[in-house]
This record gives structure tokens, C-alpha cells and sequence, in this order.
């Protein structure tokens, strides 16, 4: 990534610096273009202006070569030529006929007055109007001017010429200058980028060094945010929120492991030793055999409930526990329940009723919302004294089904009750146990909780003090 980005940014930068570079060399040759022009125009202008001043009164041919010696005589530049041609083209006098033996090394053969490129240059200007033009030819070239004027009754034609010598030579410095300081720069941004990529990917290099080192055994550990505010520390406490909720799940499906060996140690241990003792003498009576067989059964039960709940709550774990939905009435699916529980509440002489409400129209999982039913009436009655008295009831109430279950039990303490509804918890684990209670591991209340969430609903502890508990299920009417 260091030298991607490093490829990146140079690559941009050349561009850059080509484009910026192409376009001030293009400026500066149009500028010098033009200074040029000017610059023949007003040679041309002085030219002329000295030729007319010599020339006075006499108009003829050997008056106007007089008069254009004089003038260029005084018009003498080592890269400028004039050339004076009659009305026919023919070259009268040009200003290198007499430069030969003046000592200065000239721009000019006299060759080019006659080549091709300098006819052409002559042809552009009309009569009484000046042009301007390019001759090839010398070291670089000559930039010219084509001005008609007349003597007398005849047109003549001047030419100024101007080497391009030094102007080439001056863009060619601007070129060199160019392909020094290009590549220079290029080397300096390069080793530039290169460092500063490196500086700040430095963090992620060693977030993703510190993250390699976190698995399973050390999900505790934390990548170390530098700095809050940037990007790279938004990063890091994103990967840390994300490490927490592992953590925290990971942790969770811990405890819910051991929890639920723990409560499946108990009724194995239970049957096996039941079996032993069975086993461990020759003869027994058939009653010793028939109330082994029966502790055997109750245990077995009690293992296959807890193993169904435990699948039941690992399928909603994984959100696939199927709903088989159907149009039924809530309140009938109450009185079925209070019908069901009625010979477990007649057995801890616990009064059951059911309170009569209206009819409530539902779309759900009949069997599942009865499995909630069940385990609230259940420990109802399992969590009620001897003659107490446990109450069903179904309504509608500010635009939903609540559905209650209420008794005369001792209640939950209050420090408590915000743990009932967690997986494998029990108010007084030992104590229940000791008094040859077979009731569930703990389960009942989270899959009692996981079934109203599934329809969109809730179970909460609405009230619970020495006078017994409330639960309350809110259901809403009609879900989707
Ligand atoms: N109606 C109730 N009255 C008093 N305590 C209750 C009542 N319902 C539940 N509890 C407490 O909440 C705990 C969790 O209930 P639950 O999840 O159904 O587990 P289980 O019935 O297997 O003990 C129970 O162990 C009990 O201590
Ligand atoms: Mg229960």
C-alpha cells in the first residue's frame, strides 16, 4: 500500500508538473513570437524612415541604392538582414553585400535571399501592406517581414529578417531547466510520499501486528488507540467495540456450558445410581424394582426437558426456530393451560382460576405461546405455598393483549428479580433441590421471555413482594 500510494502520488505529480511545464513553454513562445513581430515591424518602420531621409529628391535606382547603403550602414545588427527587392523581385542591395570584411560573425549566407522559403515569404505580403512569416534555413531559422513602399512610381519590397538563433537557444535553456528540475522534484516528492505513507500507515501496520496476536485465549486484550479523533482510532475502537461484543458472547456461551453440564451432571448422576443400587443385590422385590423404575423415569423426564429446552434455545440462538402461524383465541389457549395445570394445582391444594375476559383474536405459534402459558402457571403453583391461590387472566389493554399470571407465593427478593429471566438462574437453587423439588434448570422463564419477543411482544415481572408475584405478557393485537 506504502508504494502504491507512493506510485500514486508521483505519478499525479508528473502529470502535474508536465502539464504546468507544457503550458509556460507554450506561453513564453507565443510571447517571444510576438515581441519578435513587433520588434521587425519597427525595424522595418526605422529602416524605411532613414532610406526616405537619404533618399531626398533623388528617385531613381542609383539614388535608392545610395540612400538604402546609407541606411544600412546605420541599421546594423549581427542577427538582423534587409533586403530590398524592386518591383519584380529582384534583389537590389541586401545589407550582407557589404558585411563580409566587417569582422562580426554574420547570421546570414547570402543563399537564402534566393531559396524557395524566401519567395514564398515575399509572394504573402499585397501590394501597399506588410506580412509576416517563417524562413527555414541557417542555424534556426529566420522570422521575417514583408513591407511594400514605394519610390518614386514604382513599388518596392523590403525584407528585415531576424535569426532565430537565440530565441532557440533561450527555450532550449527553459527545456534543460525543465528536464533538471522535473526529475529532481520528482525524487524529492518521491522519497517524500514514500516516508509520510510509511509514517502514517505506520499505526495500521502495527494494529493489524497487535490484532494477528488476539484468538480465543486472550480475547480479552485491546488494540491501543493513539488518538481518538483520527480515522485510524475510529478504526481501532470500532475493532474493540467488535472484540467486546465477542468477548462478551464468547463469555456468555461459557457460563451457558458449563450451566448446562452442571444441570445435566445431576440427573445422570441420579440414574446411575439408581441403576446401581438396583443392580448391586441378587434378588429384589418387585416393589424395590417398580420404585427404582419410577425415580428412573422422573429423572429421565427431567433430563429430556432440559434437553429440549437447552435445543430450543439454541435454535432461537440461532434465529431459527421456526413460527408455525395460525389464527387462534388467546383466551381459549389460557383456559386450556388452567385446564391442564388443574391436577398439579389440585395436588398442592392451590385454588387455579381462571378470570373471565374477552375474546382475543391472535396470529402466532399456538404451540409455542402455550409453552409460555405453561411455564408461567407453572411456577405459579410450583412457587406457591400449600393453599394458596393462583390467578389467570386475559385482556385487552391500551391496544394490546395482556395476558397475567399472578399467585400468593413468597415472591421474588427485589435484588433478584432482575436475574430471573437469565439462563439456568434460580432464586434458591440448593434450597429447591433439598426439598425434593423436580422443577426445571432455570430455563423456563428465558424461553417463556424468547417466545413473546418472537411475536413481538414481552414478559415482564410486573410486580413481586410478600402478597406474590405478577407476569405479565404483552402481546400485541393483530402482529404482522
Ligand atoms: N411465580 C413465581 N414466584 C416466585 N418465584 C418465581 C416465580 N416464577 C419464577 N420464579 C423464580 O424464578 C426462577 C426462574 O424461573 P424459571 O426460569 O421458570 O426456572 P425454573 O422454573 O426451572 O426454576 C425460579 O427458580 C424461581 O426462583
Ligand atoms: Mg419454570
Amino acid at each position: 500500500m506504502r508504494v502504491r500510494l507512493t506510485l500514486w502520488y508521483s505519478a499525479v505529480l508528473v502529470l502535474v508538473l508536465l502539464v504546468l511545464a507544457g503550458a509556460m513553454y507554450l506561453l513564453l513562445a507565443r510571447n517571444a513570437v510576438q515581441s519578435t513581430d513587433s520588434n521587425l515591424l519597427e525595424q522595418a518602420d526605422a529602416f524605411l524612415t532613414t532610406v526616405d531621409a537619404e533618399l531626398q529628391s533623388d528617385t531613381t535606382l542609383p539614388g535608392l541604392v545610395q540612400a538604402a547603403k546609407e541606411a544600412i550602414a546605420e541599421h546594423r545588427f549581427r542577427d538582423v538582414a534587409f533586403v530590398i527587392l524592386d518591383p519584380s523581385d529582384n534583389i537590389v542591395i541586401t545589407s550582407e553585400d557589404s558585411a563580409d570584411n566587417d569582422g562580426v560573425r554574420r547570421e546570414f549566407r547570402r543563399a537564402i535571399f534566393t531559396s524557395a522559403p524566401f519567395q514564398t515569404l515575399v509572394a504573402l505580403a499585397g501590394p501597399g501592406t506588410h506580412a509576416f512569416g517563417n524562413v527555414k534555413g541557417g542555424r534556426d531559422g529566420y522570422r521575417g517581414v514583408v513591407r511594400r513602399f514605394a519610390v518614386g512610381s514604382h513599388e518596392f519590397t523590403l525584407v528585415v529578417l531576424q535569426s532565430l538563433h537565440r530565441q532557440h537557444e533561450i527555450s532550449k535553456g527553459i527545456v534543460g531547466m525543465f528536464a533538471v528540475v522535473i526529475p529532481f522534484a520528482l525524487i524529492l516528492a518521491t522519497a517524500g510520499g514514500y516516508f509520510l505513507a510509511k509514517k502514517s500507515l505506520a499505526p495500521v501496520v502495527a494494529m493489524s501486528t497487535q490484532a494477528g496476536r488476539i484468538s480465543a485465549s486472550n480475547l480479552h486484550e485491546r488494540l491501543k488507540i493513539h488518538n481518538e479523533t483520527d480515522e485510524l482510532g475510529h478504526l481501532a475502537k470500532s475493532f474493540n467495540q467488535l472484540l467486546n461484543r465477542l468477548d462478551a458472547s464468547f463469555d456468555q456461551q461459557h457460563r451457558f456450558m458449563a450451566d448446562a453440564s452442571h444441570e445435566l451432571r445431576t440427573p445422570v448422576a441420579i440414574l446411575r445410581g439408581e441403576a446401581e443400587v438396583s443392580l448391586s443385590r441378587e434378588a429384589r422385590s418387585q416393589d424395590e424394582y417398580r420404585e427404582s423404575l419410577a425415580i428412573v423415569k422422573a429423572e429421565a423426564g427431567r433430563l429430556s426437558q432440559i434437553v429440549e429446552d437447552l435445543f430450543t434455545l439454541a435454535r432461537a440462538d440461532a434465529g431459527q426456530h421456526p413460527l408455525v402461524k395460525c389464527e387462534f383465541y388467546l383466551d381459549e389457549l389460557v383456559l386450556e393451560a388452567v385446564r391442564s395445570a388443574r391436577a398439579l394445582a389440585l395436588e398442592k391444594e392451590i385454588a387455579l382460576v381462571c378470570e373471565p375476559g374477552e375474546e382475543c383474536l391472535f396470529f402466532g405459534d399456538e404451540g409455542l405461546l402455550g409453552r409460555m402459558i405453561m411455564n408461567l402457571v407453572g411456577n405459579a403453583i410450583k412457587y406457591t405455598p400449600r393453599g394458596g391461590r393462583v390467578t389467570v387472566s386475559c385482556r385487552v389493554a391500551d391496544g394490546r393483549y395482556v395476558l397475567t399470571v399472578s399467585d400468593t407465593g413468597a415472591g421474588i427478593p427485589a435484588e433478584l428479580q432482575a436475574c430471573i429471566f437469565d439462563r439456568f438462574f434460580r432464586v434458591d437453587a440448593a434450597r429447591s433441590r433439598e426439598d425434593g423439588d423436580k422443577g426445571g434448570a432455570g430455563l423456563g422463564l428465558s424461553i417463556a421471555r424468547w417466545i413473546a419477543e418472537a411475536h413481538q411482544g414481552s414478559l415482564e415481572l410486573t410486580r413481586s413482594d410478600a402478597n406474590g408475584s405478577v407476569f405479565s405478557a404483552f402481546l400485541p393485537i393483530f402482529p404482522s
